[in-house]
């Protein structure tokens, strides 16, 4: 059976794209955030990940405000990064991988999720520029299956929904028929606010409190509403969904081994975690 091995956590900011295209990784603005990484890629490197489930939010590239499903999962066999503004550089297509994406689908509508399925599907900064600072060289290693949560338009899925939804994740990839080491990834956040009155709300004691949480105490956030979630976090900030879904998939006993966090790039606090699974 497939093996979890951990889940790697960061924020997606379209303008790290910018900073990748220009260099500008030892820029003094930029290097905290990109610091974050070489232990990360080290673990990579020596973990070696056969596939990634990546977990993050469309940003209006394949669903838009008229047609916005709560959970969305690809099953396709490639994956394109498509043109959504912020002028980022196109990185290489992500192969998918078939198999692991019909048995999510198969295994998580069994156990009552009601995936919207999607034979095609475009990757935008959410999911591109992860695997950017994962990959630099962006020759991927990995085969991907995306799975879009809404964390754009309301209603939202509750943090609680979104919890099982990991967990379910996490059982279907360990009944998943093969000897891949599968690793889930989860975008977006931590506390940022793009719009309104409170545009450039960042709240460090809350991001760092719900980091700690992921460790110690998995399903803390769960205790919030969404309306609570965007008050603490922001109205973008609600993309530490992506990240409790992420932890919620790693089964075993897990381990930080790990963490940055750093305020801010652009309007965002952007954070890194990395939890290793031992089953
Ligand atoms: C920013 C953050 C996001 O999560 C996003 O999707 C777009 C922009 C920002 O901080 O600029
Ligand atoms: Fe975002």
């Amino acid at each position: 059976m497939a093996r979890i091995v951990g889940s790697i956590t960061t924020s997606h900011v379209p303008a790290i794209g910018g900073a990748i295209a220009k260099r500008l990784q030892s820029d003094p603005y930029w290097k905290p955030f990109f610091d974050g990484f070489p232990p990360i890629r080290k673990w990579l490197a020596e973990v070696k990940p056969d596939i990634a489930v990546v977990v993050f939010n469309d940003h209006g590239l394949n669903f838009f405000l008229d047609k916005q499903p709560t959970f969305a999962i690809g099953a396709a066999p490639e994956y394109r990064n498509a043109d959504e503004g912020w002028g980022i550089p196109m990185v290489p297509p992500f192969a998918g991988d078939l198999d692991l994406s019909w048995h999510l689908i198969n295994s998580l509508i069994a156990d009552e999720f009601d995936m919207v399925t999607c034979q095609e599907m475009t990757v935008d900064h959410a999911f591109t520029l992860p695997m950017a600072l994962l990959w630099p060289d962006q020759k991927w290693p990995v085969r991907t299956v995306p799975i879009c949560v809404n964390t754009v338009q309301f209603p939202l899925p509750s943090a609680k929904r979104c919890y099982k939804l990991g967990q379910s994740i996490g059982r279907a990839i360990e009944s998943f028929d093969s000897d891949a080491r599968v690793m889930v990834i989860g975008t977006g956040g931590l506390s940022h606010q793009l719009e309104g009155t409170r545009a450039g709300f960042i709240n460090k004691e809350f991001d760092l409190k719900f980091m700690d949480s992921l460790i110690k105490d998995p399903t803390w956030a769960t205790q919030f509403s969404d309306l609570d979630l965007v008050e603490q976090a922001g109205t973008q900030g609600v993309e530490l969904l992506n990240w409790l879904v992420a932890r919620a998939a790693l089964t075993g006993r897990v381990t930080l081994e790990h963490s940055s966090f750093h305020i801010p790039i652009s309007n965002t606090a952007a954070a890194t975690m990395l939890m290793e699974n031992h089953v």
